[in-house]
């Protein structure tokens, strides 16, 4: 599968044959990124089929849909974050007239976390390789900096999450020095926060496989985006649809009968909470898990793109019939 340089669509094939989208259906990809699934379902799609797409980033939105739009099949951007996926989707505006309660949801993908442009660009604070402003907003619009966050948490409830998100080992260290540091000065860029783990670290740094800071700074996206309180949202949704699809008499639902749902998630407590909530779905009888293993990405994929090394791809398939096995 050709893409082009820049982000790659992880784990493409095996998400395009799991989901496997057929013409005329109606797509939702919840992180459209740089478009590279977005493009290869809207190819699937079709032209009587019809793609949403979401991106808390308007410029990875704007970019996505132009991509996936040039296939000419018909492409909605949708700027927001995915929490608010089911919401998005009914709205009256949404869809080509064609109205939600006639045609719900086929397929949806919510490709985890961020993407390279993001992490590339030293201006949007994700990464210590470069110095940069401390910010890692996915939508820069909107919410708390990591500067902004850093300044006014307390040592403890830092020291936790960096431990919880991060699963840094020198947690409480790091939340020291950063707690003295502030104590100075506030932490304004990824520069000064990657020397205060340093600092925390000592002549342990050395030892460390990675950069020592990498793991603060994973802690510290999760919570300034709220990362898994918007999975879990989606979650929800997902299980709001489930219930709903295809059951006779209820009001109709975001995702049609035989919806497919997967989610590629980079993070352990996010891989567990989606093995989790697709589990509950198959036990309530409202789902069927299209996985039940993750399926992760081969060593070809991972010399091409070596960020695909932590990718978990879960599917599920929702409706009453299916999960009955009619
Ligand atoms: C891993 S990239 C997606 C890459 C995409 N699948 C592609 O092929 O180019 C993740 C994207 O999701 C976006 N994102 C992360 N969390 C989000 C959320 N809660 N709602 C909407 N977009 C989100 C990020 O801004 C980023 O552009």
């Amino acid at each position: 599968m050709n893409a082009p340089a820049g982000h790659l669509p992880v784990l493409a094939k095996p998400v395009m044959d799991l989901l496997a989208p057929a013409p005329g259906q109606r797509v939702l990809d919840c992180t459209a990124g740089r478009g590279g699934h977005a493009e290869l379902l809207a190819r699937a799609v079709g032209p009587a089929g019809h793609v949403f797409l979401m991106d808390r980033d308007a410029a990875n939105l704007a970019h996505a849909t132009a991509r996936a739009a040039a296939t000419g099949t018909p492409v909605q951007g949708i700027h927001g974050s995915f929490a608010g996926c089911e919401r998005a989707v009914t709205a009256p505006s949404a869809g080509s007239g064609a109205g939600l309660a006639v045609r719900p949801v086929d397929r949806v993908l919510a490709d985890l976390g961020f993407a390279s442009n993001q992490m590339d660009d030293p201006a949007r604070g994700f990464s210590f390789q470069q110095d940069g402003p401390l910010d890692m907003r996915l939508d820069p619009s909107q919410g708390e900096s990591a500067a902004e966050l850093l300044a006014r948490m307390p040592e403890r409830d830092l020291a936790d999450a960096i431990f919880r998100l991060g699963e840094d080992p020198f947690a409480r260290r790091i939340a020291r020095v950063i707690v003295d540091r502030r104590g100075s000065a506030p932490l304004r860029t990824t520069g000064q926060l990657a020397s205060a783990v340093v600092s925390a670290y000592g002549p342990k740094a050395r030892f460390s496989r990675m950069h020592p800071a990498t793991r603060t700074f994973m802690a510290l996206r999760i919570m300034v985006n709220d990362e898994l309180g918007a999975l879990a949202a989606l979650l929800d949704a997902v299980a709001r649809g489930a219930r709903s699809a295809g059951v006779a008499g209820a009001a109709a639902g975001w995702l049609a009968p035989g919806a497919r749902v997967a989610v590629i998630s980079f993070h352990s407590l996010e891989d567990r909470m989606v093995k989790h909530a697709f589990a509950e779905l198959e036990r309530l009888g409202v789902a069927r898990r299209i996985t039940r293993k993750p399926v992760e990405a081969d060593e070809a994929e991972i010399r091409l793109n070596p960020r695909s090394r932590s990718a978990k791809l879960r599917v599920i398939e929702v409706g009453a019939e299916i999960a009955s096995g009619r």
